[in-house]
């Protein structure tokens, strides 16, 4: 079992990975101050699997738990279904010190921390993340939001969970195409600011894909410690933050552009190998850094390259990107693997060019 500790003075909370983490449930009680009503929010897949087992653990803890699940996906993640689950909670009579648990995805934990960040201004928030995405990823850092028709995660705060719960073994019902969606987050975490991380993703493939609990425990804990270091320094975003985006800029235009053909992980991957190409242009890193990058997307099955739009489709939504201020964008370079740089004065040339060799025109 692996403990990372997340320090945000007043909202430091714990992050317990490993097999047998939930059983961490069972000491909330005692340690937490928390009122004994609870609302385990969940979906209908991850529900099925494991609310049952979670919601026995909250109620031996002595909670009077109960669970809700909403249908899974994106959809999901809407004011909506917040008001649905708002509803449930004043039903129940959930106070002001009750907590509320996410148990599934980002999508589940993006939307169940929306919903305990404004219920009654604020309750206690617990994660269970049960997709590898969720687990090295969205479940740390405070980030929770819905979706607007308008736009992703526009409506949203930063809110900070009391305690993570990762169990590995959950990943065994995860759906292959969803593992590696994590895993692009979980390599671009070794790329950005951890070399060792790197290293073993590049040793190991063949006990992450069987699965192995102790390699993935080992795996996710480092890459929850480098996010949450990251965190740590830049909680709100301001600076060093940004670096978390590795690949996502380009990888935000080939979600859209490619209508969503692409997963956001596959679509990440293909950005991390532009962003990679920008670098070596621009004299950051070396050709030997952007064949490592490479050589790792594609021992984990993760594309390189994008087909089904074109370099100018790409270059159209890059400038509509909400992150993309006056114009300029603040692009997540590399100068070696493990150490990563935001530059907002990057050529348009250096970007079309890479943005030409990511693309299959067809
Ligand atoms: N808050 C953040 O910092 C942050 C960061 C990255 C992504 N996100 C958000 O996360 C969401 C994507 O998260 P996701 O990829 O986990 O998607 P998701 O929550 O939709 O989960 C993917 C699918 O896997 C299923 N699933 C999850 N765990 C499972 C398990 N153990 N066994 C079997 N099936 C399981 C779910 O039912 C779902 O169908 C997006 O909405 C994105 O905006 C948030
Ligand atoms: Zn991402």
């Amino acid at each position: 079992m692996e403990q990372i500790k997340v320090e945000l003075g007043f909202d430091s909370y714990v992050i317990h990975v490993g097999s047998g983490s939930l059983a961490q449930l069972s000491k909330l009680r005692d340690g937490m101050h928390l009122s004994s009503t609870a609302l385990v929010i969940t979906d209908e897949t991850v529900g099925a699997l494991y609310g049952a087992q979670v919601v026995e653990n909250l109620r031996q803890a002595g909670f009077h738990a109960e669970m809700k699940a909403i249908a899974p996906g994106e959809e999901s993640k809407s004011l909506a279904v917040a008001e649905d689950l708002y509803t449930k909670a004043i039903e129940m009579g959930l106070d002001r010190l009750s907590p509320i648990v996410a148990l599934g995805g980002g999508v589940v934990g993006d939307l169940a921390g929306f919903v305990a960040a404004t219920y009654m201004r604020g309750v206690p928030f617990i994660q269970i993340p049960t997709s590898l995405l969720a687990q090295v990823d969205s479940s740390v850092g405070g980030k929770v939001a819905v979706n607007h028709p308008l736009g992703k995660n526009l409506i949203g705060a930063f809110y900070q969970p009391r305690i993570v719960l990762i169990e590995p073994n959950m990943l065994d019902s995860l759906p292959e195409r969803e593992f590696a969606t994590g895993l692009a987050e979980l390599i671009k975490h070794g790329i950005i600011g951890d070399s060792r991380l790197f290293a073993e993703l590049q040793q190991n493939d063949k006990a992450i894909w069987e699965k192995d609990p102790v390699m993935l425990t080992r795996l996710v804990s480092r890459s929850c410690r480098i996010k949450a270091d990251v965190v740590q320094q830049d909680e709100r975003e301001a600076s060093l933050r940004m670096i978390l985006n590795f690949g996502h800029t380009i990888g935000h235009a080939i979600e859209r552009a490619a209508n969503y053909k692409y997963s956001h992980g596959e679509a990440v991957a293909i950005g991390m190998h532009g962003a990679a190409r920008i670098s070596r242009d621009c004299g950051l890193c070396s050709q030997q850094t952007v064949d490592q990058v490479c050589d790792i997307l594609t021992k984990y099955c993760l594309p390189l390259k994008v087909q089904g739009c074109t370099v100018r489709q790409l270059e159209a939504y890059l400038m509509r990107d909400k992150k993309t201020i006056n114009g300029k964008i603040n692009w997540v370079l590399l100068n070696s693997i493990g150490s990563a740089v935001v530059k907002n004065d990057i050529p348009e040339h250096i970007v079309t060019k890479a943005l030409s060799q990511i693309t299959i025109e067809y």
